[in-house]
């Protein structure tokens, strides 16, 4: 029953887009719901009263947890605020794994310390038995002159060519800022977060769900993974952009036999188990305590995948319209203060060369 919806963005709300998925049948379920703070999406309103919020969130954190499989694992996106009460819900259900806090800076909320992050909760399903990998992020560096940015003193050496096994802080990955990569969407995530999220816990061919999927960033990263996506989305205009993106994506983010994840011709996150398959091409500094100053290169003749740009046009006065308050809705969020000057609208992809 299931298969007739894997691999489509299927268009509708999502509580009742959940009837038709099975219990126990998704390996990762993931959700960037809106955040109630009046953002400006075309087709929901983003300001529902307090409690009716959590009541509407504890619905479909319900839908998710049940249809995720036994060994799958369950991520919640949003503000800090949102997540306690998530996670209290959460608890009765699934096992707490990590309150991931992704490093970007997101709205003011009162006049205390200013947040500068936003969390993802990782639960799995049940308490053993889930799938888990670790993964590794390139070496953080001085930008300028390109040392090692943490001191390790004589123990350079013994550290890992690639870079460290990632932990539950996430620097490493910036909120979209250039048009070229946005839709017209007030709230897109960056690919390479879901990439992140996919490898940790999916294998090639594994199912992944996002009931809020917006313009398709789970999707487009779950299939240039390998892996199969099933997304859900209100807006019709969005499930369009998804579907024109999708076509054109291809699984093809792989070095040899491993799948890995890339931005801007760099590698952001490997599987620690892929290591040693990986290695071989790689150029790794030698001696290893070179490494202080000399990166870790993938070697001239590796092939990477064409990563994929659209340039945008309005189509017509109506679109502008709809351009214009969201650009509104887009400078007003202190997260998004640099300007927009245009958002993009239909996409025309690209290939980078
Ligand atoms: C925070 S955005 C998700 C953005 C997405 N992660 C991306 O990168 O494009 C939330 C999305 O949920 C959609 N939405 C709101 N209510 C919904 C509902 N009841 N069912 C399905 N989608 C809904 C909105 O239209 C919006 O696109």
């Amino acid at each position: 029953m299931i298969d007739k919806y894997v691999n489509g963005i299927l268009q509708g709300d999502c509580l009742e887009l959940f009837k038709n998925i099975p219990d126990n049948s998704v390996d990762m379920t993931f959700a960037d719901p809106p955040f109630n703070l009046q953002k400006k999406y075309k087709s929901y309103q983003d300001n529902l009263e307090f409690q009716e919020y959590l009541n509407w969130c504890e619905k479909w954190i319900a839908e998710m947890v049940r249809v995720t499989k036994p060994t799958g694992s369950i991520f919640l996106h949003n503000i800090p605020k949102w997540l306690t009460f998530y996670a209290s819900y959460l608890n009765k259900f699934a096992h707490f794994k990590h309150w991931i806090s992704w490093d970007a800076p997101t709205a003011p909320m009162g006049k205390s310390l200013q947040p500068a992050h936003y969390g993802v909760l990782f639960y799995t399903k049940e308490a053993k038995g889930a799938k888990i990998n670790e993964l590794r992020h390139p070496h953080k560096r001085d930008r300028k002159q390109g040392y090692l940015w943490k001191d390790y003193g004589g123990k350079k050496d013994l550290l890992h060519p690639f870079g460290p096994l990632v932990s539950d802080v996430w620097t490493d990955i910036h909120r979209i800022k250039h048009n070229s990569k946005r839709d017209l969407h007030p709230c897109q995530l960056p690919l390479h977060l879901m990439d992140r999220l996919i490898l940790l816990v999916t294998d090639e061919n594994d199912l992944v769900l996002d009931p809020f999927s917006g313009t398709g960033t789970t999707a487009i990263s779950a299939k240039r993974l390998g892996r199969n996506y099933i997304g859900f989305e209100l807006d019709e205009k969005y499930v369009e952009i998804s579907q024109q993106k999708l076509e054109l994506v291809k699984p093809n983010y792989k070095i040899g036999t491993s799948w890995v994840s890339f931005y801007l011709k760099d590698i952001v996150t490997v599987r620690n188990s892929d290591w040693n398959n990986l290695q071989q091409y790689f150029d790794i500094p030698n001696p290893m305590r070179s490494i202080d100053f000399q990166k870790t290169k993938l070697k001239k003749n590796v092939k990477l995948p064409k990563e994929l740009e659209f340039n945008i046009q309005p189509e017509n006065e109506e679109i502008e319209n709809d351009i214009k308050e969201t650009n509104k809705a887009l400078t007003s969020h202190p997260q998004n203060s640099e300007s927009f000057e245009q958002v993009p609208m239909i996409v025309q992809w690209d290939e980078r060369k």
